[in-house]
C-alpha cells in the first residue's frame, strides 16, 4: 500500500517479545523490563494474522524484532508459520546471538534467511559493561553457529559510542575481510529513557569514514544504510544514520509491538491497537496506520529525544 506521502510500504517488523537476556545501556534500564500479563500481549495466532492481514495490504518483509526474539518459547513455530503466509517473500530477523547455538538451525529450517546480529564491541569487558550481563563467549558461540546454518545474509549491528566504541572502528570494519558479514555502524538514538549518555556519546557516521579512508562507495541494497566496501573484504560496510541524516522520505516500513500496537513511526507515540480484532479489523487499523505515517521523525539528537514513548526493547529498533 502506498501512504499519504507516496511511500510504498511493503516491510513489517513485530516485535515478538520486550523481554530481553541483556540490558544494553542505550536500550532498556538497569532493572530490566515488568513481566506484563500474557492477556496483554498477540498471542501466537493474533501475530499471524497480523501477518496475513499485513501481507494482504502488499506487506512483503518481515523482521522478527524483541525485546530478544529468541527468548520466545514459541519462536520457531511463529517464523514458521509467517513464512508461509501468501505474499510473504521475505523473513529475516535481529537478535543478540546469545541463543544462537540452540537456534541457529531450526530457524533457518523455518524459512529465516536473513540475520542481523547486535555487537557494540570486541572487548569483553566493555562489551559485559554495555550488555551490563552479556559473556562476549556466548555472541561469539552464536556467530560461528548462524555462519554454520547457511543464511543468505548476516550482518553485525554496532550502535556507535562517542568514548565507548570509536576507538574499534578499524577493527570492527575489518570482521569483513574475516567473515562473509556486512558491518553496519548505527548512530545511537535517544530514545525516551536511553541511559545517561551525555552528547559526546552522539557521534556521526562520518567519524566512520573518516578512520576507513579506503573505503569505496558501492550500491545500496534497498535498506537504511548507506554502503562501502574495503578492499578485499568479503561483506560491506553499512552506516545507519537516523540522527544526523535521517532515511524518513524512503521509508518502506511499518512496526508492531509484542503488545500489539502497530507504529507507523518509530519515533511517534501514535498507536493503532490490533489486540483481540478479526482479520478485517486488523486490516482496517493497519491501512489506517500505513496511510496516516508521519512524513518524518521531527528532530532527534541529545536534546530532543525520541517521542516514541517507549525504550527500544519494546519497539524491536
Ligand atoms: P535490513 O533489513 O537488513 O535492512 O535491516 P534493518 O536495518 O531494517 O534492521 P535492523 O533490525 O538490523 O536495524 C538496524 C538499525 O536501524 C537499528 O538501530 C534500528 O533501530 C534502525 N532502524 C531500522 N529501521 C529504522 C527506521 O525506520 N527509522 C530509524 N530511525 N531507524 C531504523
Ligand atoms: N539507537 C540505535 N540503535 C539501537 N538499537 C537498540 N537501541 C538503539 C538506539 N538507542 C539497535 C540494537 C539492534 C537494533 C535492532 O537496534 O543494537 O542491533
Ligand atoms: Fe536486548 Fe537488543 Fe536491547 Fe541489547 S539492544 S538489551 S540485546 S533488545
Amino acid at each position: 500500500m502506498i501512504d499519504q506521502f507516496g511511500r510504498s510500504i511493503t516491510y513489517l517488523r513485530i516485535s515478538v517479545t520486550e523481554l530481553c537476556n541483556l540490558r544494553c545501556r542505550y536500550c532498556m534500564p538497569a532493572e530490566g523490563v515488568c513481566k506484563r500479563s500474557h492477556l496483554d500481549m498477540l498471542t501466537e495466532d493474533e501475530m499471524i494474522q497480523a501477518v496475513e492481514a499485513a501481507a494482504s495490504l502488499g506487506i512483503t518483509k518481515l523482521r522478527i524484532t524483541g525485546g530478544e526474539p529468541l527468548v520466545k518459547k514459541n519462536i520457531v513455530s511463529i517464523c514458521r508459520r509467517a513464512a508461509a503466509v501468501t505474499g510473504i517473500q521475505e523473513v529475516c530477523l535481529t537478535t543478540n546471538g546469545v541463543l544462537l547455538p540452540e537456534l541457529a538451525k531450526p530457524l533457518h529450517e523455518a524459512g529465516v534467511r536473513r540475520l542481523n546480529l547486535s555487537l557494540d564491541t570486541l572487548n569483553p569487558e566493555k562489551y559485559a559493561y554495555i550488555t551490563r550481563i552479556g559473556d562476549l563467549n556466548r555472541f561469539w558461540e552464536g556467530f560461528h553457529a548462524a555462519l554454520e546454518a547457511g543464511f543468505e545474509k548476516i550482518k553485525i549491528n554496532a550502535v556507535l559510542m562517542g568514548g565507548f566504541n570509536d576507538d574499534e572502528i578499524i577493527p570492527l570494519a575489518q570482521m569483513t575481510k574475516q567473515y562473509p558479514v556486512d558491518m553496519r555502524f548505527i548512530e545511537m538514538m535517544p530514545m525516551y529513557d536511553g541511559g545517561d549518555f551525555d552528547s559526546s556519546a552522539y557521534i556521526p557516521y562520518t567519524r566512520v569514514l573518516e578512520k576507513l579512508p579506503d573505503a569505496v562507495p558501492v550500491q545500496q541494497d534497498g535498506g537504511v544504510a548507506k554502503l562501502y566496501c574495503l578492499p578485499g573484504a568479503l561483506g560491506n560496510i553499512g552506516l545507519i544514520s537516523p540522527v544526523s541524516a535521517h532515511f524518513c522520505a524512503d521509508c518502506n516500513r511499518i512496526r508492531l509491538t509484542a503488545d500489539g500496537k502497530v507504529k507507523p513511526c518509530l519515533h511517534s507515540n501514535v498507536e493503532y491497537a490490533l489486540k483481540g480484532l478479526d482479520f478485517a479489523g486488523m486490516r482496517g487499523q493497519l491501512e489506517k496506520a500505513i496511510w496516516n505515517k508521519p512524513a518524518w521523525h521531527g528532530d532527534l539528537d541529545a536534546v530532543h529525544r525520541s517521542q516514541a514513548g517507549r525504550n527500544m526493547n519494546q519497539i524491536g529498533g
